[in-house]
């Protein structure tokens, strides 16, 4: 069913879980708001949310630079009126040692995931309350298992939890609801770059890597994309208005602690 009139922008939505979440989205938002760097992929993936009988809307912007989150919220308020939906889905942090990771590595992880996702929410914030709206960031199952080549993505995904529960406290006050969701292994880009580094260390192939890491994880299969779109769906949607300050992890059974 399309709710009139309710506006949802999803960072990462050239590909990947935010591309899934955006044409997921679009079932249940009037207009779907696309941001990522990639415009090419974003002028398809904005035909095919129009396709589905949303607006669609893109910003090829790099969410790292200061600048971009007062210019995607200008845009919106000046087209839209309104934001509804806030999915801050981006994230490219380097999946590097602990020991090899330079400053400049860390620094460039916690521009785009971190600071970009919290800069947006900020200048978002007052339409949000306007709306009544919701936030739902991503996080990761590294931030509740931090593997040494998984260190600076464990810690950003741990601040990420962190800083959804600080703009929930907020939102209660305001209006504005807020949780994070922390998926598992899902195939995308992403996790085919990480399987590349994987395989080799495990005297692999590429293509057996992705066969055998599931049973070296505890788990039946890899997550899809749709899944987590699923679930970031049900996150906006009027049946999980109580819902804030939650953080959710969907990961297959991976991890089991409390
Ligand atoms: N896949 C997994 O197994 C997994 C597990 C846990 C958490 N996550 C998290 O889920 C999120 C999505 O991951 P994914 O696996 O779907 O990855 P992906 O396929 O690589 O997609 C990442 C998205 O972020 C965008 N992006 C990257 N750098 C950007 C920048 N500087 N400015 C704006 N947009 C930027 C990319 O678009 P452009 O390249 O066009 O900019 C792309 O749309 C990430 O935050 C990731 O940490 C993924």
């Amino acid at each position: 069913m399309n709710i009139t009139k309710s506006v949802a922008i999803i960072t990462g939505a050239s590909q990947g879980i935010g591309r899934a979440t955006a044409l997921r989205l679009a079932r249940d938002f009037s207009a779907i708001v696309l941001v990522a760097r990639d415009k090419d992929n974003l002028e398809t993936i904005a035909a095919e949310v129009r396709s589905l009988g949303a607006e669609a809307m893109a910003f090829a912007l790099d969410l790292r630079q200061l600048e971009s989150a007062k210019s995607i919220i200008e845009g919106i308020l000046e087209r839209f009126g309104r934001i509804d939906a806030l999915l801050n889905i981006a994230g490219a942090v380097p999946q590097i040692d602990l020991f090899q990771m330079t400053d400049a590595q860390w620094d460039d992880g916690m521009a785009l995931k971190l600071h970009g996702a919290r800069r947006l929410t900020i200048q978002a914030w007052n339409a949000l309350k306007a709306s009544n709206g919701s936030v739902v960031f991503i996080s990761g199952s590294a931030a509740f298992d931090p593997k040494p080549g998984y260190a600076a993505v464990a810690t950003i995904n741990a601040a990420i939890n962190v800083l959804a529960k600080a703009f929930a406290e907020q939102g209660i006050q305001d209006g504005v609801q807020v949780n994070s969701v922390s998926p598992g292994a899902v195939m995308t880009r992403r996790r085919q770059s990480f399987f590349e580094k994987w395989a080799p260390a495990h005297n692999l192939t590429v293509e057996e890597a992705i066969k055998k890491f599931p049973e070296q994880a505890g788990i039946s299969r890899l997550g899809k994309p749709e899944e987590i779109a699923h679930l970031m769906a049900y996150l906006v949607s009027p049946a999980a208005k109580w819902m804030t300050g939650s953080s959710i992890r969907m990961d297959g059974g991976e991890i089991k602690t409390i």
